[in-house]
C-alpha cells in the first residue's frame, strides 16, 4: 500500500495545466457503446476510474489503444451481456452502461454499482427512466437484469436533478423511438460535454445545459472525435492549493465559468481571484477568514469542492459553516483534519469549523476521492510531515497529483507504508 508523504509549510507558486475531467471522461465512456465505428477520446486523464471503466468494456467486445492521452475506441463488435462483478462494483458509472449497452444489445446482466461510500447512492431515478423508455429490469440478488426490444420515447421528471440520471437516460434516449423529454434535468457542465459529444455521432439533442432536455431518437449513431475538456474539480483542488499556502496559482486550460462558485467564496474569504480567458489565478498573502459554504447543484458551490474547502477553511480566521446537502456522509475527512490539530465539530450533514492557527502534520486516512484531496491540502498546509493513507481513493480522479504540486514548489512523494515506516491502524 502506498501513501504520501507531504512536508508542509511552503507557499504554493505557479501555473497547472489541468488534465482532463474524470467525470466528464467516464460519461463519455458509458456512451462510447452507442455508436459504430471507431471513436477518439483526447486529454483522457489517467486515473484509475478509467482504467476500470475500460476493462469494463473489454468484456463487452469493446477494443481501444491509448496513447498518451489519446484513445482510440473500436465499437464494431460489441459482444456478451454478462459482466463480472468485480469489473463493475468499484465505479459508479459501471451502471450507467446498462442503458447504451440495452439499445445495442437488447439484453444485459449488470451487478448493482459501488463508488467512493458518501451515502446512499441510489440509482432509483435511472430504473423507473429506463422503465418509463420500454425497459424490463428485475432486480436479483444484487445483479440487474434488463432487457428491451427497442426503446421508445418518454416524458420523463426525474425528482432530483441528478447528473448521473440525466447523463444515463439522456444517452439512452438518442437510440429510442420517438422524442425524450427528460424534466428537472442537471444543468452540470458535463451533462453539456455529453449532449456535444453525442451530436458528434449523428444524436439530435436540445436544450442540454438547461432543465428541459429534448432528445429525437436516431437509429443509430457512428464514431468521431472529442476532446475531454479540463476538470473543473482538479482544477478547483490547485487554486484551494494556492490559498491554503498563502502562495499564488494559475489554473490554465480551463472554463473560467466552472470555478465561480468556488471562486466567489475565496474571495469572499479575503483571496485574490483573478480570470483570463482560458485560466484562473487564486493568490493569498494572509490568513483568509472563515466563510460559510453550502453545497448545491450547479452553478452552486460542488458538492465535490466541499471536503477541499474545509481544510482551507479549518486554519481560516473565525467560524466556519459547511453544509453538505448532496451526499449523506461526506464527511470523512472530519476526524482527520481533527488529528491534525484542527477544531471541527460535525452534526449530521453539517460541520462547523473554529478556524486554527496552524495545523499539525499527522498520519491519516482517506476515506473516498475527495476526503483524500482535503488531506493533501491540509498536508502541504500544516507544520512538519502529514503522511496520507489510502492513497488508491486520489488515484481515482487525480492525474499525477504528486507530479503537479511538486512543479509549484510542494515537497510530496509518494512511498510504501513499510519504507514510511507507518502505523497503518493509526
Ligand atoms: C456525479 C459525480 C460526482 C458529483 C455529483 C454531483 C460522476 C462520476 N460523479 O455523481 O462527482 O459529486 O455528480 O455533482 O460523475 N440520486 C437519487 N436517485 C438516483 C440518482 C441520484 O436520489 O437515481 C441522488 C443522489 O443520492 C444524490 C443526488 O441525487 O443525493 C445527486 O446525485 P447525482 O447528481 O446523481 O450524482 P452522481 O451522478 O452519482
Amino acid at each position: 500500500m502506498n501513501v504520501l508523504r507531504v512536508t508542509g509549510g511552503t507557499p504554493l507558486f505557479g501555473e497547472v495545466d489541468v488534465p482532463g475531467s474524470k467525470n466528464a471522461a467516464l460519461a463519455l465512456l458509458s456512451s462510447v457503446v452507442l455508436g459504430s465505428g471507431q471513436t477518439i477520446l483526447t486529454n483522457v486523464p489517467d486515473v484509475s476510474d478509467i482504467h476500470i471503466k475500460l476493462r469494463l468494456l473489454e468484456q463487452f467486445g469493446v477494443r481501444f489503444s491509448w496513447h498518451e492521452g489519446t484513445l482510440f475506441i473500436d465499437t464494431d463488435n460489441l459482444e456478451g451481456w454478462e459482466a463480472d462483478e468485480e469489473r463493475v462494483r468499484p465505479i459508479r458509472t459501471s451502471f450507467y452502461l446498462l442503458g447504451p449497452l440495452l439499445a445495442r444489445l437488447g439484453r444485459i446482466k449488470l451487478p448493482a454499482p459501488g463508488g467512493c461510500k458518501i451515502g446512499a447512492r441510489p440509482v432509483d431515478l435511472h430504473l423507473k427512466g429506463l422503465q418509463q423508455m420500454g425497459a424490463r429490469i428485475e432486480l436479483d440478488s444484487g445483479v440487474y437484469m434488463a432487457e428491451v426490444d427497442r426503446f421508445r420515447g418518454a416524458n420523463i421528471v426525474l425528482e432530483v436533478p441528478s447528473a448521473g440520471a440525466t447523463q444515463h437516460l439522456m444517452s439512452t434516449a438518442t437510440l429510442a423511438d420517438g422524442v425524450t423529454v427528460i424534466t428537472n434535468a442537471s444543468i452540470e457542465p458535463e451533462v453539456v460535454t455529453l449532449a456535444e459529444y453525442l451530436i458528434r455521432l449523428g444524436a439530435r439533442i436540445e436544450g442540454a445545459g438547461t432543465t428541459t432536455i429534448s432528445i429525437m431518437g436516431v437509429n443509430e449513431l457512428g464514431g468521431g472525435e472529442f476532446r475531454v475538456p479540463a476538470d473543473r474539480l482538479q482544477a478547483g483542488t490547485y487554486l484551494l492549493a494556492g490559498a491554503i499556502t498563502r502562495g499564488s496559482v494559475t489554473a490554465r486550460g480551463i472554463l473560467p465559468e466552472h470555478q465561480a462558485a468556488v471562486g466567489s467564496k475565496l474571495l469572499e474569504a479575503g483571496a485574490d481571484v483573478e480570470v483570463g480567458p482560458d485560466w484562473v489565478r487564486v493568490s493569498a498573502n494572509k490568513r483568509l477568514d472563515a466563510v460559510k459554504i453550502k453545497t448545491m447543484p450547479y452553478p452552486g458551490f460542488p458538492t465535490d469542492m466541499q471536503q477541499p474547502m474545509t481544510a482551507l477553511l479549518a486554519t481560516a480566521n473565525g467560524t466556519s459553516f459547511v453544509e453538505e446537502t448532496i451526499y449523506e456522509s461526506r464527511s470523512g475527512h472530519v476526524s482527520q483534519l481533527n488529528r491534525m490539530g484542527g477544531s471541527l465539530d460535525q452534526k449530521g450533514n453539517a460541520t462547523l469549523i473554529e478556524g486554527v492557527e496552524t495545523l499539525q502534520g499527522a498520519y491519516v486516512e482517506a476515506s473516498d476521492l475527495r476526503a483524500g484531496a482535503a488531506l493533501v491540502l491540509a498536508g502541504l498546509a500544516a507544520e512538519g510531515e502529514t503522511v496520507v493513507g489510502n492513497v488508491h481513493y486520489i488515484d481515482r480522479g487525480y492525474d499525477d497529483l504528486e507530479a503537479r504540486l511538486v512543479s509549484l514548489g510542494a515537497t510530496i512523494e509518494r512511498t510504501s507504508d513499510q519504507e514510511s515506516g507507518t502505523v497503518l491502524s493509526g
